[in-house]
């Protein structure tokens, strides 16, 4: 599915606003592919009303809806090594009522749960404006409203 940032950012506020929490998504995909982007709609559509500013430094945001539900964004780029994920509470993340987003996920290696989803962004050569998106699904997290396409590889 190839998305114009306003159809990324529509689909993500649908992400915030319907899916069963807890849930964890990790954001795959070069820097500017729009990870943060896609982030900041899961979390106004989940009741985040204050900016979201990058975690890259912090690594770690989490901002308690209206709802009751935490939104915690993460950000692993500037990891050092896996063990920096224990003091971030790595371990109890998704055993509340949060909506975990996980951008650079692929540096927590093989510490990701067993339950996650995993969305992509990759920008096309040819089209600067636009995202294809990729949706795959580990295990069994709770269900994205329907769109772009999913393929399981667990
Ligand atoms: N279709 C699109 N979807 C998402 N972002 C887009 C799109 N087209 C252009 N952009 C731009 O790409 C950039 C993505 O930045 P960001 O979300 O910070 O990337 P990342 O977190 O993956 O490094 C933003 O400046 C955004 O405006
Ligand atoms: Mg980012």
């Amino acid at each position: 599915m190839r998305l114009e940032e306003r159809e990324l950012e529509r689909w993500g506020e649908q992400i915030g606003s319907t899916v069963r929490a807890p849930v964890v998504i990790a954001l795959e995909g070069r820097l500017g592919a729009g990870k943060s982007v896609l982030a900041r709609a899961i979390g106004r559509g989940a009741g985040v009303d204050i900016a979201m500013p990058s975690p890259s430094y912090n690594l770690l945001f989490r901002y308690t809806t209206p709802a009751g539900i935490d939104v915690v964004h993460i950000d692993l780029y500037r990891i050092g090594a896996t063990d920096e994920l224990w003091e971030l509470g790595w371990a109890q993340l998704g055993e509340g009522p949060e909506i975990v987003l996980v951008e650079w996920a692929e540096r927590a290696e093989t510490f990701m749960p067993d339950n996650y989803w995993v969305i992509r962004l990759t920008v096309p050569d040819d089209e600067p404006l636009l995202r294809d998106v990729e949706v795959c699904r580990v295990g069994l997290p709770p269900e994205l409203p329907p769109f772009p396409m999913s393929v399981s590889i667990a």
